[in-house]
């Protein structure tokens, strides 16, 4: 019997990088999977990769900052499978701007998809997980939400929200039965930090800043929201699990 057997997983940003990752550990652990990007592409390679290996998989092409759009999806998830046990509430995106230099339209983008976008995902599925009884949120923050990082305000604004927009829920949920709990990665190697940063930078970085000696895989973090979607954290709820090999610490 596996953990998530029976269980449906609606996942954001599934189409590569973390949440890709975190898709093939849900089904890897038995859950049937409503994957959602915006880049039907990488979705549909995820999608027939899973279904090769047994998943039962739905693949819904959204734009998270688009709350209808967003209704939409959640509504053909719960039509497919019945209800929505876990969301993984994962898009986003980053890229460098310094602070004296950000455009208006660049701030309300990133903010749209990564704060916005999050809590569109996590009202209109919480609104479900409520009518069925209970369900977990994991929402997809930052160690950016946690400390500030030179370069990135409008990023780390927006993942500074995701974290207390957690434990908000957390507190309004739990009487419902919805656990809701946040994930905060370091420096993960992704197609988004690829695009970000040079091997060298990489390189400087580990050896500056992270005790394990290495940067993180996509993995190290889809085992975090495993662990927290799984009734082993029954009792853990508005709580921020940072996944960085100990950048933090110092
Ligand atoms: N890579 C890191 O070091 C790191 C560290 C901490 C947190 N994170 C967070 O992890 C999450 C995943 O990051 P990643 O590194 O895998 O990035 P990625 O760019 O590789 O993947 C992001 C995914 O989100 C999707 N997405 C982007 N905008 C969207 C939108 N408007 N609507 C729907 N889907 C959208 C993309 O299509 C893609 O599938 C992000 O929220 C990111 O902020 C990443």
């Amino acid at each position: 019997m596996s953990r998530f057997d029976g269980k449906t997983v609606l996942i954001t940003g599934a189409g590569r990088g973390i949440g890709k990752a975190i898709a093939q550990r849900f089904a890897s652990e038995g859950a049937s999977l409503a994957l959602v990007s915006n880049v039907e592409a990488d979705l549909l390679a995820t999608a027939e990769e899973l279904t090769a290996a047994g998943a039962h998989v739905q693949t819904l092409v959204v734009d998270v900052s688009d709350s209808d759009q967003v209704e939409n999806a959640v509504e053909g998830a719960v039509q497919r499978f019945g209800r929505i046990d876990v969301l993984v509430n994962n898009a986003g995106i980053a890229w460098e701007e310094p602070v004296l230099e950000i455009k208006p339209e660049h701030w309300k983008k990133i903010i749209d998809v990564n704060l916005n976008g999050m809590f569109w995902v996590a009202q209109s599925v919480a609104k479900h997980m409520a009518a069925q009884g209970g369900g977990v949120i994991v929402n997809m923050a930052s160690t950016n939400g946690l400390v500030g990082e030179a370069n990135y305000a409008h990023y780390n604004a927006s993942k500074g929200g995701v974290v207390l927009l957690t434990k908000t829920m957390a507190i309004e949920l739990g009487s419902k039965g919805i656990r809701v709990n946040a994930v905060c990665p370091g420096y993960i190697q992704t197609p988004m930090s690829e695009a970000i940063d040079s091997p060298e930078f990489i390189e400087q970085y580990i050896r500056a800043k992270i005790p394990l000696g290495r940067v993180g895989k996509p993995e190290d973090v889809a085992g975090v929201f495993a662990f927290l979607a799984s009734d082993d954290a029954a009792f853990i709820t508005g709580e921020t699990i940072v996944v960085d090999g100990g950048q933090l610490a110092f």
